[in-house]
């Protein structure tokens, strides 16, 4: 048992030794449309070197340089012809990136100076939309006097996946909601009086970039002002009014 250890541990040894940066793995992270260089860290193809990429799962093999031909196997269906392969240093090029792109890129290098293998996990990650502030004016009328009334919002934006939503007063965030996995609708309400004079945001961000809608509380903030509409005259009540003064004048010409 012992001996069969000692042989592990001078065969990993010995593995380190040939193949040099042996399972490095490197995270990349991407915007959905962008392009994205993989680099190999060859700085000039030699004739004899075999440099490799394959992608996903099944290791499916994308693409080669060996003896300075470059092949790429990729068929049109998951990458059409966004791929290249830059020849003199061997670094794969994807271009007009697409989520399915997402996923464990090996690269192979075989060479008369040494071998290595490299892993690049890819993440692209979809464009945001910029979040929607809009008020929710079923709260207005449960208050009873207007002045103490609170101006009740929400924040919301559709099919986002990886995301967080947050409040922010000036620069201190308020509240936040985060997804992890695709979801139909996000929503963050917020609560604020009519007169305040702070600046709100709502913004949605991923890892990699994000989105900002401002508030503007003098536009949305708008309730019905609920202790006057007793004493207020309704449009349709004044047309009645005029219309039957009207006929009467009408009735008193003929
Ligand atoms: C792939 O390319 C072939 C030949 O160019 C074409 O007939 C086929 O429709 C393409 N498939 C897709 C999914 O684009
Ligand atoms: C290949 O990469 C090198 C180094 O980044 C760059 O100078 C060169 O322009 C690239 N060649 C092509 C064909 O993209
Ligand atoms: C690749 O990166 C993603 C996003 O950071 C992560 O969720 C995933 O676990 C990583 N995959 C591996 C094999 O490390
Ligand atoms: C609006 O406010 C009501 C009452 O608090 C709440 O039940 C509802 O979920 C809110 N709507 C949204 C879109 O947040
Ligand atoms: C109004 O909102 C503020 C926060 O903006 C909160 O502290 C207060 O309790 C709210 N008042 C009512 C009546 O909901
Ligand atoms: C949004 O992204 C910009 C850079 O694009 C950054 O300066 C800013 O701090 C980010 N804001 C938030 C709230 O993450």
């Amino acid at each position: 048992m012992l001996t069969y250890k000692c042989c592990l541990i001078l065969l990993f040894i010995c593995v380190e030794g040939v193949f040099g940066d042996t399972d490095v793995m490197k995270s990349v992270s991407v915007t959905e449309g962008d392009s994205v260089t993989l680099n190999t860290a060859v700085t000039e193809v030699q004739r004899d070197d075999q440099i490799l990429w394959m992608f996903g799962p099944k290791e499916t093999r994308i693409a080669e340089i060996y003896k300075h031909v470059t092949d790429m196997f990729s068929s049109n269906e998951t990458f059409g012809n966004r791929l290249q392969l830059n020849s003199s240093t061997g670094s794969l090029i994807i271009r007009n990136l697409r989520s399915t792109d997402s996923g464990l890129y090996k690269l192979q290098i075989r060479s008369n100076r040494g071998n290595s293998d490299k892993t690049f996990n890819v993440t692209v990650y979809a464009h945001l939309p910029v979040p929607v502030i809009s008020s929710n004016s079923s709260q207005c009328s449960s208050s009873s006097s207007s002045s103490q009334q609170n101006c009740s919002l929400v924040c919301s934006v559709l099919n986002v996946g990886h995301v967080t939503l947050s409040w922010y007063k000036g620069n201190s965030l308020l509240s936040s909601i985060s997804v992890s996995d695709l979801s139909i609708s996000l929503s963050l309400p917020l609560e604020v009086e009519y007169q305040d004079k702070n600046t709100y945001s709502c913004v949605l961000n991923n890892p990699i970039s994000n989105q900002t809608q401002h508030l503007d509380i003098r536009e949305l903030c708008i309730c019905p002002d609920l202790s006057s509409s007793s004493r207020s005259v309704t449009p349709s009540v004044i047309y009645a009014v005029v219309g039957v003064a009207a006929v009467a004048r009408l009735l008193r010409q003929i």
